[in-house]
């Protein structure tokens, strides 16, 4: 181990999002929702307890784990929602410096994502979101792996080929309801965009309509062939009650035009284990539970599982039983799980 691997392996979950919280003014608001994501998609608690596991696979099978949750499978890619996944490769290789001769054993890690983001030739602003997403990369993956990697990144496409100002504006509009649009309330009309980095990745929404719901009735798609998870649309689904957590999203932009979070899927979100801040109105939902009223743009995390109460001290102890590949079974392992608390 290098000793920047040796330095960043000294904090915990709560150090990296307190360290990411002290740079967010700093963070360009294109990436703000979005880093806060990223963190949570690629929780470092989980990926400890996992990695420590005396059996890994009976932990995953646990934690009724589908999709590809391993950071290490997709150190090019997991960050493509991200502004500043266009700053990848030099981002990449700058941290690949920096691991050979990190001597500050007593820095601030805010500080170290700095000075990552620093040696990057763009606005720091666009450069502080992909240079903490690197370094908790080369944290959870190792130097090897991180290397390894070619350092890929896609061409800018879609809303996310636009200047950062452009995006963020164009998250905030909403559709015209038409000439006659302030004479209309149930019948309101709405487009969730589900990945910036294409331009035609979107569906209507009606006006309070689930997201899921609205996600459920574009059949434009083979969605399953894509993602087997994808049993009804482009987010995947399996309950639709808050009770499986197979649904999760980020929200890039337009939380604020979500629904408040209800009690049953704040504890939920605590059950599954997916970090979702106390605000009323947070960047990560459930998209069966979440109601919009305006244009949202949403990223779909490429895994889902159940796992908080093993692996957040938090969050109290239930026994889940063993996991089965059946939609079915995974319904009632949660549904047993939940109703023994
Ligand atoms: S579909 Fe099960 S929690 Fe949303």
């Amino acid at each position: 181990m290098t000793n920047l691997e040796k330095y960043l392996n000294k904090f915990s979950e709560a150090d990296w999002l307190a360290a990411l919280e002290r740079l967010l003014p700093a963070i360009h608001e294109v990436d703000r929702n979005a880093v806060q994501i990223w963190f949570r998609f690629y929780p470092l608690e989980l990926f400890r307890y996992l990695e420590t596991a005396e059996d890994r696979e009976k932990a995953i099978q646990k934690f009724v784990m589908q999709g590809d949750f391993e950071l290490k499978n997709q150190i090019d890619s997991s960050h493509r929602f991200l502004y500043g996944h266009r700053y990848w490769k030099e981002t990449k290789a700058t941290i690949e410096i920096l691991a050979e001769s990190f001597k500050d054993e007593a820095a601030d890690l805010s500080k170290v994502i700095e000075t990552a983001a620093s040696a990057v030739k763009a606005d720091k602003s666009l450069t502080l979101s992909i240079a903490a997403v690197g370094l908790m990369t080369l944290n959870q993956v190792g130097l090897e792996a991180f290397k390894a990697a070619k350092g890929e990144t896609q061409k800018p496409s879609g809303l996310l080929a636009k200047s950062p100002a452009t995006i963020v504006e164009k998250r905030a509009k909403d559709d015209s309801q038409g000439i006659f649009g302030f004479l209309k309330t149930v019948d309101k009309k709405f487009t969730v965009t589900w990945d910036e980095t294409k331009s035609k990745a979107r569906f209507p929404l009606i006006n309070d309509e689930e997201l899921a719901t609205a996600a459920a009735k574009d059949q434009s798609q083979d969605w399953k062939s894509q993602d087997e998870r994808c049993w009804e649309g482009v987010i995947p689904v399996e309950c639709r009650s808050a009770s499986c957590g197979t649904c999760w999203i980020g929200v890039l932009g337009g939380q604020e035009k979500l629904a408040e979070v209800q009690r049953l899927e704040r504890k939920q979100m605590k059950v599954f284990g997916y970090n979702q801040p106390e605000d009323e109105k947070p960047f990560l939902r459930l998209a069966c539970q979440a109601k919009a009223h305006g244009n949202v743009s949403i990223v779909i995390p490429s895994w889902n599982g159940v796992f908080g109460k093993k692996v957040y001290d938090n969050v109290e102890e239930v026994e889940l039983k063993p996991a089965t590949t059946s939609a079915k079974r995974l319904r009632e392992t949660i549904k047993s799980a939940s109703s023994s608390e």
